[in-house]
């Protein structure tokens, strides 16, 4: 059905227990997406991306702990799935890319085996059958020779061939959403913009809707639909790409947009972010924000802002920012 997010999470809380208190790594966050789109989920390293990312895979190990929220993907809840459902959901529905491809492909068996036992083991094909997928898709994500690649084992391939080889994988069941996990920001920009090349057209051909973390706001413009900010374990802006980029409603949005180069503002120094990212230990619930915030006011030190809606399609938790907007809005 268009228009029906073919996954939505809602309330997603994730903590981590640890001897020096609880980390809340993902804080309360909710998000939806369709089929064939792209939210591209950006912010500062240590925000609590890839645990969002394992949270959806329901991938987290003690001493984390997924607290509360839903995950749904074609109406049903993934956290709630055992861990044998959720083995079967892993890659057929659902699949992941890391950014660094060591870790996730098998270092003793050979690209081939990996991408034909992934298909074999979730659907009834013959070996041939699987084998001839295998060969197709290494095709598809642009690398050569696929016949030689099937029998190499990834320490054989460069850091560019072994993500290709990973996103080939990733895509082997045609899963409905692919969580893309900083896939190129190991590599250099001219294989990085090949490998997002080819990542959108197996998209469009697959309909896979695209979850992209990345710190690069211009990875972001280029390949997503919509942008979720995250800021110490929460969303603090979400909508549309364009009218977030074009009306930037956060500080802290501002201040990330403001620190991008601009190839037409050759002579104006970049922004930093004045401050430091917040611990994750022990957070107090208001705007995290805040300390480093230069729009703050004193009600800013009450409870944590919630996302509110400023336009359609765009929310921003920040009172100063919903104030603002709501002048906007009130007729002259
Ligand atoms: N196994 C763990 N134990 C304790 N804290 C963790 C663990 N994994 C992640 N964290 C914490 O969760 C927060 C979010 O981390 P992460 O999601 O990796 O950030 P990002 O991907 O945005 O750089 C960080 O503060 C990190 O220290
Ligand atoms: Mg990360």
């Amino acid at each position: 059905m268009p228009g029906e997010p073919v996954l939505a999470v809602d309330g997603l809380e994730t903590i981590f227990l640890t001897r020096h208190g609880v980390v809340k790594a993902v804080n309360g966050i909710s998000f939806a997406l369709e089929a064939g789109k792209t939210l591209g989920l950006v912010g500062e390293s240590g925000c609590g991306k890839t645990v969002t990312s394992l949270s959806l895979l329901g991938l987290i190990e003690p001493p984390g702990k997924i607290l509360s929220g839903e995950v749904r993907l074609n109406g049903y809840n993934l956290l709630s799935l055992s861990q044998k459902q959720l083995r079967q959901v892993r890659g057929k529905e659902i699949s992941l890319v890391f950014q660094n491809p060591m870790t996730s492909l098998n270092p003793v068996l050979t690209v081939g085996t990996q991408i034909i036992e992934t298909i074999i083991s979730h659907e009834r094909v013959s070996r041939a059958e699987a084998r001839q997928r295998a060969l197709d898709l290494l095709t598809r994500v642009g690398l050569p020779y696929p016949e030689k690649l099937m029998k190499c084992y990834p320490f054989q391939l460069s850091g560019g061939m072994r993500q290709r080889a990973m996103i080939a994988m990733a895509l082997a069941l045609h899963p409905k959403v692919l969580i893309a996990d900083e896939p190129t920001t190991a590599l250099d920009v001219t294989v990085q913009a090949q490998i997002l090349t080819e990542l959108r057209r197996l998209q469009t051909e697959f309909n896979t809707a695209i979850i992209l973390i990345t710190h690069d706001l211009g990875v972001v413009a280029e390949m997503a639909d919509e942008v979720a900010v995250m800021y110490a374990g929460s969303i603090v802006e979400y909508g549309g790409v364009i009218e977030v980029f074009e009306n930037p409603g956060h500080p802290y949005t501002r201040a990330l947009l403001r620190s991008v180069p601009h190839l037409d503002r050759k002579c104006e120094t970049l922004e930093h972010i004045q401050g430091q990212p917040p611990s994750l230990l022990n957070i107090p619930d208001r705007c995290a924000f805040l300390p480093r915030c230069p729009v703050a006011v004193g009600e800013c030190s009450g409870p944590r802002p919630p996302l509110e809606a400023v336009a359609s399609k765009h929310m921003v938790a920040c009172y100063q920012a919903c104030k603002v907007r709501a002048r906007e809005l009130q007729p002259a």
